[in-house]
């Protein structure tokens, strides 16, 4: 295990009975039942349940395992083979409840990998269901993770700390970042804005990594009902819809709608 004390920094072990990981310090973590351990010490924590709630999380959930972003899952583990990294360690930072780790681990089983999130009901969520790879509740700010212990990083719609992204990835690592294309969700957006304006593409950059190629990825997707509505449960507009618009959408049978992403891949520099 790759782990680092969120503590203290120290690498962290695994005893001998796997359950507990435990630092030169003796700063003590805990397995919990699904297999995560909870790396997001109470101190460190902004508010009582930080991140995407528990409602966010089954709606993402049930909206992906329908498997509506398979096409963009797939093309990541395009991405990620082209890379030939072998079985190299790759970290999903903002895992959510682990669709995109999943679906990795199934296309390049050998990989070692890591699903971070700062919710801990997307990491009850990830763990329960893939036994196979390491998943931990912690932040972004301050990963859990020894310094350069990771070839590559996934990021999908979620946040991260330039310097952490640096510190922790090895010499040749790699950032996989997936951002919302300038038309996505556009069908939905319709509904709750008057005028809809295109998502801003403009690159993002990370200090001390390269943008070595940019990919745009569309298709169109015709939710059922219940999926609609999850889809709208799981990404902001959850809030920004009132109700007379959440009524509109949910009445909108066979509403197709385009998803768009940007997905960027950044190098480390020399
Ligand atoms: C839009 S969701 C994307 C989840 C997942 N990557 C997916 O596409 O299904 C963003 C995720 O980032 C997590 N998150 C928010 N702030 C975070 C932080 N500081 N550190 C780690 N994860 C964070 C949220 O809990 C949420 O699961
Ligand atoms: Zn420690």
């Amino acid at each position: 295990m790759k782990y680092n004390c969120p503590i203290c920094s120290g690498p962290l072990a695994l005893n001998s009975n796997g359950k507990q990981l435990c630092c030169a310090k003796n700063h003590q973590f805990d397995r919990a039942k699904q297999g995560y351990f909870n790396l997001l010490p109470v101190q460190h924590k902004k508010s009582k349940e930080p991140g995407d709630s528990k409602e966010m999380i089954l709606a993402r959930h049930d909206f992906l395992n329908a498997d509506y972003y398979r096409p963009l899952a797939d093309k990541l583990a395009q991405i990620v083979s082209e890379h030939q990294l072998g079985n190299a360690t790759l970290l999903d930072l903002g895992c959510g409840e682990g669709y995109y780790s999943r679906q990795l681990r199934q296309a390049l089983p050998q990989i070692d990998l890591y699903g971070m999130d700062i919710s801990k009901a997307a990491v009850v969520k990830a763990a329960g269901q893939d036994k196979e790879s390491q998943y931990c509740v912690a932040s972004s700010d301050k990963i859990p993770l020894q310094d350069a212990s990771v070839d590559a990083v996934l990021k999908v719609y979620a946040p991260a700390k330039d310097s952490e992204l640096a510190r922790v990835t090895s010499s040749h690592g790699l950032i996989i970042s997936v951002m919302p294309g300038p038309r996505h969700l556009w069908q939905l957006r319709e509904f709750i804005y008057d005028e809809v304006i295109e998502h801003n593409t403009q690159n993002t950059t990370f200090d001390g990594f390269d943008l070595t190629g940019s990919h745009q990825f569309s298709f169109t997707i015709c939710p059922t009902d219940r999926h609609r509505s999850a889809l709208l449960q799981m990404t902001p507009f959850a809030w920004k819809a009132n109700l007379d618009q959440t009524k509109a959408i949910e009445a909108a049978h066979h509403l197709s709608i385009e998803l768009d992403f940007v997905i960027n891949c950044y190098k480390k520099q020399v």
